[in-house]
């Protein structure tokens, strides 16, 4: 099996949590890192919060064997490289990646892609312009359960879909980032940017590019001027009543909370604190078996496949195609838009 070689810049959390899924795939290999802090990059990461998916951070990392570099623009000249995985904070991710592609690399980058709508339109360019394979970390697309859910909707399995609401719920996240960045508008966007885009883009793929959002949100609930909460409504033609909620203000002991409702015509299908089942309207519940192998969640699946589809030459659209990201982060624009101006917003699609 051909090796595929990557470099990764950003070893904070998600960097972490990408370097763990890598070192447990077979015929994938970190082969450089860059990071602006010296600390992380011999291996120290008792500075990164949140340890979801990568074990103890008071454990370093051993990284024997890998080239570091504290520039990211340094690692993307390394000719070594077959795929640039991109994890730093957001505003850093479109200069990235614009170099990325232009020194011919394939490249993976973090969710939320961008941070306005002109590095989105300046990313469009250089992606239809580059012949490598490009994805964004839109993980909750390749979730199994929201993956599952998805493909039943698609199948029409119970019928037409009648609603569907989608929630994510953080703990605060003050302090959980590398210089507090995600509490910085500027920075991170909000929760509605940086958190809430996981469920507009699910939304997105689940029913397509909505015509218009009817966003309400409230603004600096922890962060400095962000909409730390938001609640959403997008609006289709054909009618189908489809909202999601999102905020990342709540106590910090409070659990994180993913979860969704979709109605359809003969059951309901609930991702929610009992579990993913299915509520058949003639009374059987169905808990469905997801079988996921050692790709547990939507890290290692969407990671997994992208570093397949490179090794194998294949167009990686079994999740996305570009377009459908550009779409979502769209939406996401249209709705901060709505809440700012407090009315429905059309959305602008690049
Ligand atoms: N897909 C998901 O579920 C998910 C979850 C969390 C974060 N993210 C995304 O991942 C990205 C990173 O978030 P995080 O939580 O890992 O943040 P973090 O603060 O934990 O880590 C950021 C890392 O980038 C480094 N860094 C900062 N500026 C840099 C630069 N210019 N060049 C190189 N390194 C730099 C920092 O030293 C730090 O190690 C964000 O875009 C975020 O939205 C995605």
């Amino acid at each position: 099996m051909k090796e595929i070689k990557i470099g990764l810049i950003g070893l904070g959390f998600m960097g972490t949590t990408h370097f763990g899924i890598y070192k447990n795939l077979p015929g994938a290999k970190v082969v450089a890192i860059a990071d602006v802090d010296e600390v992380k990059l011999t291996g120290d990461i008792s500075k990164v919060v949140g340890n979801i998916g990568n074990g103890d951070n008071s454990i370093p990392l051993d990284l024997t064997g890998i080239k570091t570099y504290q520039n990211g623009f340094d690692l993307i000249k390394d000719q070594e490289i077959d795929i640039v995985d991109i994890c730093v904070p957001t505003p850093f991710h479109t200069e990235y990646l614009l170099k990325a592609l232009e020194a011919g690399k394939n490249v993976f980058c973090e969710k939320p892609l961008c941070r306005t709508l002109d590095e989105l339109k300046k990313i469009k360019t250089a992606v239809a312009e580059s012949d490598k394979f490009f994805n964004v970390g839109m993980c909750v697309r390749a979730w199994p359960e929201y993956r599952h859910a998805w493909e039943l909707v698609q199948n029409g399995t119970y019928g037409k879909v009648k609603s569907a609401l989608f929630r994510r719920l953080s703990p605060s996240v003050d302090g959980n980032s590398w210089n507090n960045w995600f509490m910085q508008e500027k920075m991170s966007g909000g929760a509605i940017l940086d958190l809430h885009l996981h469920d507009t883009d699910f939304v997105n793929y689940m029913f397509g590019a909505p015509t218009s959002v009817t966003s309400v949100g409230a603004k600096a609930l922890v962060s400095d001027n962000g909409i730390d909460h938001v609640v959403t409504s997008y609006e289709y033609d054909n009618g189908v009543f489809v909202t999601a909620e999102g905020g990342w203000a709540a106590a910090k002991n409070v659990p994180f909370e993913m979860s969704f409702q979709i109605i359809c015509e003969k059951a309901t299908i609930k991702l929610d604190a009992n579990g993913y089942n299915i509520y058949c309207n003639d009374g059987t519940v169905i808990t469905p078996e997801l079988n996921v192998g050692d790709l547990p969640t939507g890290w290692h699946q969407e990671l997994n496949y992208f570093v397949n589809c490179v090794r194998d030459g294949v167009t990686p659209d079994k999740y996305q195609t570009p377009e459908s990201i550009f779409n979502a982060v769209a939406t996401v624009m249209a709705e901060i838009e709505s809440v700012e101006s407090g009315k429905k917003v059309e959305v602008k699609y690049v």
